[in-house]
């Protein structure tokens, strides 16, 4: 299993914290941000890492991380050069992911709470996608899932108007090799971008798409008062 932490993006509903760095810089209480998600991955068994950000930011990665020996990873940098969607880190990932399935966690999504969700996530995993959603307030944020009355995931809808359930596809996601295939044929959305929704419909349509229910803290950072709930959040959990 290989692994990719996506931290681009122009982090505009940020602005002015993100005008001269990247967002998955900030501080979450005692940590840049980015520390969580590589976390996560070094908590799932994960030691092939690459790190796809923007061609302003990634110099910033290379110095915090550098080789990646110092966590126990083997670190590779990739640059994207458009905000052109999520599902674009598989295109350029490919090389890197060769014939290895790959999950992707983006580099403002923490997972807290349970240090060993993503290493039984993965134990078990053969082939297809597979996702993890949380029951959340504002779920027009996000992807969002729609359940039949038996449960079964009907579609996922990103950032709907009117969401059709409360549940948001967080920002990790298991895939196996086929998902460069399918975000190569991918075509950008209305905003332009090839975008993880899409992807994630396509193993729907298969039959291919596992979604699991995330049952501890998640906590997205897209805004100042998410922002600042991680940072107290994190905090309140290491006193
Ligand atoms: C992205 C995805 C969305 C997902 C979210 C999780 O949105 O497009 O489906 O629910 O990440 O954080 P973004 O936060 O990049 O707008």
């Amino acid at each position: 299993m290989k692994g990719i932490i996506l931290a681009g993006g122009a982090g505009s509903r940020l602005h002015p914290l993100t005008r001269v760095t990247s967002k998955q810089l900030l501080p979450v209480y005692d940590k840049p941000m980015i520390f969580y998600p590589m976390q996560t991955l070094i908590d799932g068994g994960i030691e092939d890492i690459l790190i796809i950000s923007d061609p302003h930011n990634i110099g910033n990665f290379v110095k915090l991380f550098g080789s990646g020996r110092d966590f126990g990873v083997k670190i590779t940098y990739e640059v994207q050069d458009r905000p052109e969607g999520l599902a674009q880190a598989f295109i350029l990932g490919k090389n890197f992911i060769g014939d290895d399935n790959v999950t992707m966690i983006l580099g403002d999504n923490l997972f807290v709470g349970d240090d060993d969700f993503l290493k039984a996530a993965i134990k078990n995993f053969e082939k297809g996608g597979r996702v993890f959603a949380k029951e959340v307030k504002d779920p027009h944020r996000f992807g969002v899932v729609e359940f039949d009355a038996q449960q079964n995931v009907l579609s996922i809808e990103e950032k709907p108007d009117k969401p059709k359930s409360n549940f948001a596809v967080t920002g990790l996601y298991i895939y196996d090799n086929s998902v460069i295939n399918k975000a190569e044929n991918l075509k950008p959305s209305a905003r332009g971008e090839l975008e993880i929704t899409d992807l994630n419909n396509l193993y729907l349509k298969e039959g291919n798409l596992d979604v699991k229910i995330y049952d501890h803290y998640w906590l997205d950072t897209g805004t100042f008062d998410s922002l600042l709930e991680a940072g107290n959040k994190i905090a309140a959990l290491k006193k």
